[in-house]
């Protein structure tokens, strides 16, 4: 399996692949305070909702490190670490991941000796990351279980966006099930959407896979629903940036198009997403905030202009694909089929 430097502590510093520059150049950048990693993360630097989530870690404990540099160890670990955990909370609204990582982190500001705290924060970024990696390799492993099993031919999985290692601490969501797949069942082959306007699947799914000698046909978003009907998916597999207590699913725009033309197919939804991405707070997808990005990403496609100046644009990075379209959910700690909130609040007992 490819190993990238998705979000790792290096030489005292937050180091991450600049995915901005997939698929032409593998560039690292290093980070050295909460507002520069908040900054990357805006800026899409690093993305996928769990690897923002291993960012985010990273980014409370370089802010850490730089405090306890300039100025020694403060009074309040709070007080000291507030501007910068608020932040990175503003960096990007919809991977629950990262408040989940702030809250996580949050508490050690006070429960440890004042003079640990930095190396208490590393260390739990760096669980946070390992945690991922283990998390993405079980559900890798549940959820080739569950795939359809074609007799004589290679089994053909769908997938949208990036839900790989590049959008993980490593090994992947989406993209781990389909590697567990490729593993078990030897013969697959994957179809990626494109995932305009940012081009995830074409940038970094395709290029994540070829890498991984994975059999990979890219489509554009609008040939999903004609590779559908002429019987070429046996199954949809994608990640989620966060799900709701009930199972509505917040994913990369164009997942719900691709879950209705699933649903209009018989074709089994797959989402794969470890317990840090679900969201017990919120109870639906209605309470799910979508991001709304720049609008030069829409009229211009790889820095030309394709739309003419003073067009009205719309640019929701995510939507919401409800519950009833989903077949399974799979998760670290076991697979959901047709989730509700009961079965998805069991999950966590
Ligand atoms: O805008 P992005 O690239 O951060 O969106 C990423 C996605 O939508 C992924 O599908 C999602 O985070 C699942 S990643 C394991």
């Amino acid at each position: 399996m490819s190993i990238f430097d998705v979000a790792v502590w290096k030489n005292g510093r937050v180091c991450m692949m600049d995915q901005r520059l997939l698929p032409d150049e593998e560039v690292y950048l290093e980070f050295d305070s909460a507002k520069e990693v908040a900054d990357a993360i805006r800026d899409m630097v690093v993305r996928g909702a769990p690897a923002i989530g291993c960012a985010t870690a990273f980014g409370v404990a370089v802010e850490a490190k730089r405090i306890a540099a300039a100025q020694g160890i403060p009074a309040s670990w709070s007080e000291a670490m507030a501007e910068g955990m608020q932040t990175l909370r503003q960096s990007r609204p919809t991977a629950v991941n990262l408040a989940w990582a702030l809250d996580r982190m949050q508490p050690l500001l006070d429960s440890t000796p004042k003079e640990d705290v930095p190396k208490r924060l590393l260390q739990e970024a760096e669980d946070i990351r390992l945690e991922d990696i283990e998390s993405c390799k079980t559900m890798g492993r549940l959820g080739a279980e569950i795939l359809p099993r074609p007799k004589g031919r290679p089994l053909s999985i769908m997938t949208h966006c990036n839900a790989g290692a590049l959008a993980t601490a490593g090994y992947g969501t989406a993209l781990g099930v389909i590697r567990a797949a490729r593993d078990l069942l030897k013969d697959i082959k994957v179809y990626a959407n494109e995932t305009r306007p940012y081009l995830q699947g074409a940038r970094l799914t395709s290029w994540e896979l070829l890498k991984d000698g994975i059999d990979t046909t890219l489509l554009t978003d609008n040939m999903v629903g004609h590779i559908m009907s002429q019987g070429l998916i046996d199954v949809v597999v994608v990640g989620t940036d966060r799900m709701a207590a009930n199972g509505d699913v917040a994913n990369k725009i164009g997942t719900y198009t691709v879950a209705v033309l699933a649903k209009r197919h018989n074709i089994p939804f797959i989402v794969a997403g470890p317990l840090s991405t679900i969201d017990l707070q919120t109870p639906d997808g209605s309470g799910i905030p979508i991001e709304e990005r720049p609008p030069e990403e829409v009229t211009h496609c790889m820095g030309k202009r394709t739309a003419p100046l003073g067009v009205r644009v719309r640019n929701p990075a995510f939507d919401i694909t409800p519950a009833e379209l989903v077949t399974a959910i799979v998760t670290e700690k076991g697979v959901v089929t047709e989730p509700t909130t009961a079965k998805i609040k069991k999950l966590f007992e």
